[in-house]
């Protein structure tokens, strides 16, 4: 079933990991998709080539999500080249993790500028543009751990936590335009990252989640297809843990 046929998306961060994963999905279901990361790399160019076996149209594009000018300039070249865009997702994200007490201004400013000025940055880029047609679905990737906390984690759980009352606010301030706002909260997620833990921490990990397993990079696309289609057109202002249970 092709429920983002014709339809143009916008993914930040999506050289690898959770990004690519839904850009993929997302051309898969017939989604022309058009994403950024930090730099025009071998991994850039292997991300085209895969969604480019879709047969969609795609290009990826070398732009910081946190610079509020560089969300303009992307934006514009990408309605530009694309002639519209239907779906932001805004998934890209750093983590700098410490204690409290050895947190330094520079790890904290770092990850609350990453992983929340972006979606301010991008949000205002893409706004006229959906204002103007009257549709559009904007997916913001918080975490569990916006919800939760964590040790260790105090700027990437604030942050989380600051996406989903920007998107809370956004569902409020664009309802009347018919653009939807929702956020993702994915929990233990399979990534180059998580798969570099010892093996004791990921096996403790499952025993704490109640489907007993490490979540995919496609589960949480799956629920992106989900919020960026059709089939949620009255969902808007919603959380949606993907975490196999563990936030309950
Ligand atoms: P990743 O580190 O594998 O990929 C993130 C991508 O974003 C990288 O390609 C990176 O170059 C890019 N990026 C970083 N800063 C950027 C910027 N300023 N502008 C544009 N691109 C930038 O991370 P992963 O695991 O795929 O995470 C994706 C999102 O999912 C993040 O927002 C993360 O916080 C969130 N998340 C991940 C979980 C996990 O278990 N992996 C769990 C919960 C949330």
């Amino acid at each position: 079933m092709n429920l983002l046929q014709g339809k143009t998306a916008v993914i930040t961060g999506a050289n690898r990991g959770i990004g690519k994963a839904i850009a993929l999905m997302f051309a898969s279901h017939g989604c022309n998709v058009a994403f950024t990361d930090l730099e025009r790399n071998d991994a850039m160019i292997a991300t085209e080539s895969d969604i480019a076996q879709s047969g969609v149209k795609v290009k990826g594009y070398a732009s910081n999500a946190a610079q509020v000018d560089s969300a303009q300039e992307v934006v514009k070249q990408i309605v530009e080249d694309f002639g519209s865009i239907d779906i932001l997702v805004n998934n890209a994200g750093i983590t700098k993790d410490n204690a409290m007490k050895r947190m330094t201004e520079e790890q904290w400013d770092a990850v609350i500028n990453v992983n929340l000025k972006s979606v301010f940055a991008m949000t205002k880029a893409v706004q006229p543009y959906m204002w103007k047609q009257g549709s559009g679905s904007i997916i913001n990737v918080s975490s569990v751990v916006g919800i939760s906390g964590n040790v260790s984690q105090a700027n990437y759980s604030a942050s989380k936590a600051g996406i989903i009352g920007f998107t809370k606010s956004i569902a409020r301030e664009f309802g009347v335009r018919n653009i939807r706002c929702n956020a993702v909260a994915p929990g233990f997620i399979m990534t180059d990252m998580t798969a570099q833990l010892p093996e004791h921490i990921l096996e403790e990990w499952k025993t704490r989640i109640p489907l007993h397993r490490a979540g995919t990079v496609q589960d949480v696309a799956n629920v992106c297809v989900f919020l960026a289609s059709e089939l949620s057109s009255y969902v808007t202002g919603q959380v949606i843990p993907i975490c196999g249970g563990l936030q309950i």
